[in-house]
This record gives C-alpha cells, structure tokens and sequence, in this order.
C-alpha cells in the first residue's frame, strides 16, 4: 500500500458524543429528502465489498448479519457492496444480473429493514467491470500468451544482429525471446504487451479494436436498468450507480478515454454513456425509487479527470435528474503496486488507492476530511446551476463536531463514514445499539477508524471489484 513519503503518524480525532440537546439540533441528525424518499438522518454507510456472498454470487448469512450490524446503528442511509450487473462468474462478488439472485437480495432488504425499526434507506451499489488477469510466470507469458508476429521477429533481429530471427518459426521465435535479458525486453515487446507480462493482461475502455469492449455503449444501459429493476423489485429504496474507481463506467468519465465513436474525448463525450445508463435506469426504476451515483472528484493519476473535470461531470450529472450525488477519489489500477507472479493488480495499492482510503500514516495534511474540498467544489457548482442535488462527502470523517462542521459550512449534504462504521460495528454487537441511547440517533462510530487498513490482501482468484 502506497503511503506519503513524510509518513507523520496522525492521532485519531478525540472523539466527543454530543449530548442529547446537541443531536436534537444537529444538521447531522436532521432529515434530507434524496429523490422520492427521505432520509430520517444525514449519516451515510457507503459501499464496502466485504467478500461474504457465495462463489457464485448469492447471499450468505454472514452477508446478511454484516449489514444488520450496521443497520442497528439506524444510519440515515446504508448502501450495499458494488454487486455485479452482469450474469457471469465474479468469486465471492454480489450479483443481481439475473433474477436467480432476487430471492437473497429480498432477504438482505427484509434483515435491514427489522434491525433499523424500517428507519434507514437502504440502496444497493450497481457495478460494471473489465477484465483482469493474474500477472503471468515469464516463460508462460513468452512460452504461450503472448501473440507472436512479425514486429517481434524484426525487433529480435535488431536487438542480436541475428537475420535469422527476422524468418524463424513461431515455436523458435518464443524460444529466442525466452532468452532475452529483462533489461532488453522493451526493445522487442510493446508497451501493452510489457505491461501484460509485469503486471497482467488488464482491459481498459479504449480497447475498442475487441467487440466486446466496442459494444460497451449498447450493452451497458440496458444491464444497469435490469440491475435497478431486479433492485426495485426486492425491495430497496433505490439504487447508486458505481461510476467511481477503477471500473467501466469511471474509465468512460476519465480524461484517459480516448475512444473515437463519439464516447471519449471531449468531456460531453466521456459523459454521454453515463447520461444513457441514467436515463435507462430511471425509465426503469420511474418514481419507485431513488438513484444516484458515486463518481471521482479526482481520478488521482498521470492523465487523467481532476476537480475542473468533476465539477463539470457534477452539473451534468444532476442535470440527468440523479437523486444524489457521492464524491470519492481516486482508487485507480493505473498506478496500482506491481501484483506478485499468480495474483491481479488490485486498485487501492498505489497513491490513488491512498487518497480514496487515507490512512493515519499521512502527510502533513492529514487523513481526516481530506476529501471534502472535492464534494464542496462539486456542491458550489452544482448550486450554482440552479441544482439542489444533495452530495456526500467520504474519506477520513469520524467525530461528530467534524462531520457536523462539515454540514454546517454547506460543503456537503450527507455524511459518509465506512471504515468507521465498520470498526464501530465490530467492535462490539452492541456498540451500535448503546450510541443510538445516548444520542437517540447514531451517527457512525468513530475514534479508532482510521487505524484499519484497506482490503489489501485478497487470493488472487477474487475480482478486483470495490
Ligand atoms: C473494505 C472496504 C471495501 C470497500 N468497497 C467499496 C465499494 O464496494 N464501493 C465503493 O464505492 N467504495 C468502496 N470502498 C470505499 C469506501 O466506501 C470509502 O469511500 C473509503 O473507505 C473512504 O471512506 P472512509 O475514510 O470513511 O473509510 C471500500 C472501502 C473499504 C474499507
């Protein structure tokens, strides 16, 4: 995991619970109207994908007790883990690309709904990503992976000095390349085909050369609207699109699409298949329910959107008639750690993956709130278009006072906290329950938040979704 290189250990945030009069006149505690529902608080329990559903997708019962926990806590909202559009396999990744799926779903929303008292909002993150490999042995990758052609045999002919190179069969070409040095490899492989062999083959939203990856536009609205119905259908409030990360719909809004159909480019352009999927979905989901989306204020990486770029994406956005808007930052593949031979690069282990999860080992800056200047960037011009689209802000938000400050100088409309909830949930079974005596309503707990650590560690057989 990539950390600043000043590395100052940062103490949690003393952590004071208001008093009873102090919540009743919280903003935090206040309701807030998201779409065609209400949320009774503004305290907000983003995706978090904890690996708990079945290797094919279903819901388990550590899945269903992982969100009672939380909803016990009563948050305003609670969102469930990215969960697949799409029916094929993803290992212990929530589905709802296929109505197999509706039965578990309904169980989880029933769980939620008795453990809050019917109290929170309860959404479901819907996912869409590319495909990625393990990062491949050498000599399999050069023995068998690797497309040989001619640029090789040229390239190897070059490099040696050898012109025999430039005619030699398939079999002995792969031989030759097995024998050359690391250090010599760029000169005959491609920069893609390096990066397949450093760090697995990965497929990006450019790859329009593979009709799959070309047919991206037409299939994508019409599997995100599916997903929401299936959604509607067992019972949740409503639904966040996942346009955040290292997934499909994030790399169409990323100043590193570069497609020539009309879909990459210019930022109208990068917008226009998130504009589609929100308009299939809500000719899907019509007033039922709410829908929003979790997009980048910052993709955090060489070439790619920054905060110009979000705030532009935001006014479009809630121009698309969204119902909120979530702000992360960054967690992007483009600058992921080299994975080990046998396992994929994972998002969240590069400097990108740090500003989406700050930890306390940090830059003078610090982990707590260190992205809320984005959704207070993206709010100002949302409210200057003449749009009330509430926002919410996530990173480092863990005490009270802060999260309040945070409301009451309108930099955000919705607090969310995940590892703090998280820890707060584990902490104790009752954790949950003593907060929501003290303070009537509980915001997530918070304090030793900061101290967990991302999910880092994973087999290499799971997918990289999050
Ligand atoms: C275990 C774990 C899983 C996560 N999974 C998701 C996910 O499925 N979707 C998503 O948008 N963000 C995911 N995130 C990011 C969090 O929602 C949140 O944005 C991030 O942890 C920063 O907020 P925090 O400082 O309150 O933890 C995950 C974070 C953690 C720690």
């Amino acid at each position: 995991m990539w950390q600043p290189t000043e590395r100052i250990k940062h103490e949690p945030l003393a952590a004071a619970w208001p008093s009873r009069d102090q919540a009743a006149r919280a903003l935090l505690f206040q309701p807030i109207a998201l779409g065609p529902r209400t949320a009774a608080t503004r305290t907000w329990i983003p995706a978090m994908v904890p690996w708990r559903a079945t290797g094919d997708g279903f819901v388990t019962r550590d899945v269903i007790d992982w969100y009672r926990r939380f909803a016990e806590g009563r948050p305003g909202v609670l969102v469930v883990e990215a969960t697949g559009i799409r029916d094929i396999p993803s290992g212990p990744l929530l589905r709802i690309g296929h109505d197999r799926f509706g039965d578990g779903l309904a169980r989880l929303v029933d769980a939620v709904r008795e453990a809050s008292g019917g109290e929170t909002l309860f959404l479901i993150q819907l996912i869409d990503f590319l495909a990625i490999r393990r990062r491949p042995a050498r000599d399999k990758y050069l023995g068998r992976f690797l497309a040989v052609g001619d640029h090789h045999r040229e390239a190897l002919a070059e490099l040696t000095g050898d012109a025999t190179a430039a005619t030699c069969s398939d079999a002995e070409l792969r031989e030759r390349l097995a024998a050359v040095p690391d250090r010599d490899l760029p000169r005959v492989l491609s920069p893609r085909e390096l990066e397949d062999l450093e760090r697995g083959y990965r497929e990006r939203v450019t790859d329009t050369q593979l009709p799959h990856i070309q047919a991206l536009p037409q299939v994508l609205p019409g599997l995100f609207a599916g997903a929401a119905d299936r959604a509607m259908r067992a019972g949740f409030d409503g639904v966040e699109l996942h346009f955040a990360h290292a997934y499909t719909m994030a790399s169409f809004l990323s100043a590193l699409n570069t497609r020539g159909d009309g879909y990459g480019g210019s930022r109208e352009r990068r917008i226009r298949l998130p504009r589609e999927v929100i308009a299939a979905v809500r000719a899907h989901v019509g007033g039922r329910g709410i829908v929003g989306c979790r997009y980048l204020g910052d993709d955090v990486i060489e070439g790619g959107s920054h905060l110009d770029d979000a705030a532009w994406f935001g006014v479009e956005l809630a121009r698309a008639g969204l119902d909120f808007l979530s702000i992360s930052k960054g967690g992007k593949f483009e600058d992921a750690k080299q994975p080990k031979v046998g396992w994929a690069a994972y998002p969240y282990t590069g400097r990108s993956g740090y500003e989406c999860m700050p930890t306390i080992y940090s830059d003078a800056r610090g982990p707590f709130g260190r992205n809320v200047n984005l959704a207070a960037t993206i709010r100002a011009a949302i409210r200057a278009a003449g749009f009330a689209t509430p926002v919410v802000t996530a990173g480092g938000i863990c005490e009270f006072a802060q999260a309040e400050a945070i409301l009451e100088r309108g930099e955000a409309d919705l607090i969310a906290s995940a590892r703090q909830s998280l820890s707060g949930a584990a902490s104790s079974p009752t954790t949950a329950r003593r907060s929501t005596s003290s303070t009537s309503r509980s915001p997530a707990s918070c304090g030793t938040a900061t101290r967990s650590t991302p999910p880092t560690s994973r087999s290499p057989a799971t997918a990289s979704a999050a």
